[in-house]
């Protein structure tokens, strides 16, 4: 996204930030200062590949993208937050002093929930006011709810001077997601969008949250995004379900193998993978296999990206969406529709499933020339057969969670 493109969400975030919370507000006014203003730019992420490794404590590839949530606001020196969102056309209030749990209101959970956060781990946190605007689809499986999370603690952190480092802050909004929003997701969300940097992906290892940056310049291809616009019904029993069966798994397998070292699935070698196959039932069989053969391909796209070949790196990404379709059972017709027809088009390198599945997005490499005549095809088709059209999604890599300052 353009930097002039930035300013002008900011810009018209500041006058909505003045004309919801300080016009005809005498002391307010009086008191306004626009360099008070903080304004945060909060990324979606992609998940290259590395599907639902992270509560394995496995390996993935991911990376924010330049597709945001904006966040502006300042100290509004009470015991109360107030928010208005843009994008939603919904405000909210709540004081400090009782944070809970909103049932009508969802998206205001997620910051209510990065707060106590904050305040449970000591932070001294006052009133603020913000507002709230994206380019980021909600619901499309880019982490549009990490995002905010990580925005909004951003935000606390440049407005009150907190010291928290940047892993503390993923572990605060992962915790404010499990454990206030109710989501039991991993941790691969909340890092990517924190730990996004411009023309590169992170190569993440789940175990320890180590991780390194690789380069990955685009040059002539483009990520392409294709939202099924399926919603994901089922996403939280079914995934919730899935990190059941790996922890089971983990159980059987240590006492079969006599092995206490076996803690995670991530623990089992691809060598040893295949030993185990009449040893436990064949569905949790198939689910261990997913995940093995998953940190595998993270290890082989590795490779490919450091040599930059992104022609085996696209041929990685069709057998993860195999693995989920067919082993880890998170797929639907149209996401393996999507997978199917794209895959017949010149110019698209590979395509999967992308996030936790049920519904949502896959994710491709396409060669940016064709990009027109990919989304020509797949919008025809997929409407013929679905009777709806999907939504696309270009991005690039961006830089995590900052402060922008103008
Ligand atoms: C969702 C969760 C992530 C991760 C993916 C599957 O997006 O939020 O933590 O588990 O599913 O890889």
């Amino acid at each position: 996204m353009e930097k002039s493109e930035t300013n002008i969400f900011f810009k018209r975030l500041q006058d909505l930030l003045f004309e919801k919370f300080i016009k005809g507000n005498k002391e307010r006014e009086n008191a306004f200062k626009k360099e008070n203003l903080i304004n945060i730019l909060s990324p979606g992420r992609v998940n290259i590949i590395g599907e639902h490794t992270d509560y394995n404590l496995g390996l993935s590839i991911n990376t924010a993208i330049n597709k945001y949530i904006f966040i502006a606001g300042y100290e509004n020196k009470t015991d109360y937050v107030e928010v208005f969102s843009r994008y939603l056309n919904d405000s909210n209030k709540f004081s400090l002093e009782d944070i809970t749990f909103d049932k009508t209101t969802s998206w205001i959970n997620y910051i209510k929930g990065v707060l106590k956060e904050y305040i449970q781990h000591g932070h001294k946190i006052g009133g603020f006011s913000i507002v709230v605007d994206s380019n980021l689809p909600i619901g499309a499986g880019i982490s549009s709810s990490a995002s905010l999370e990580v925005g909004v603690a951003e935000f606390v952190e440049e407005l009150f001077n907190l010291k928290v480092n940047k892993k503390e802050t993923v572990k605060y909004c992962n915790s404010a997601e499990n454990n206030f929003v109710g989501v039991n997701c991993g941790f691969m969300d909340q890092f990517s969008v924190a730990y996004g940097k411009e023309n590169n992906v992170i190569y993440l290892n789940f175990k320890d949250l180590s991780y390194e940056y690789i380069p990955f310049d685009l040059e002539d291809n483009l990520i392409l995004i294709v939202d099924s616009k399926e919603e994901r019904n089922l996403a939280n029993t079914e995934y919730n379900k899935r990190r059941q069966e790996c922890n089971d798994a983990v159980q059987l397998i240590s006492k079969i193998v006599k092995n206490k070292n076996i803690k995670s699935l991530s623990d089992i070698s691809l060598d040893s993978l295949y030993e185990l196959e009449d040893k436990i039932p064949e569905k949790l069989f198939r689910r261990v296999k997913h995940v093995v053969t998953e940190n595998n391909r993270v290890l082989l796209s590795k490779e490919y990206l450091l040599k930059g070949d992104i022609e085996k790196l696209g041929k990685i990404l069709f057998e993860s969406h195999n693995s989920l379709r067919y082993d880890y059972e998170v797929s639907t017709e149209k996401l393996d529709y999507l997978v199917d027809e794209m895959s017949k088009i010149k110019g698209v390198y590979g395509v999967r499933l992308m996030g936790a599945g049920f519904g949502g997005s896959v994710i491709s490499i396409v060669k940016k020339s064709k990009i027109d005549s990919i989304t020509d095809i797949i919008d025809g088709k997929f409407l013929k057969k679905f009777n709806v059209s999907p939504d696309f999604i270009d991005c690039l890599f961006s830089d995590g969670t900052r402060r922008v300052k103008f």
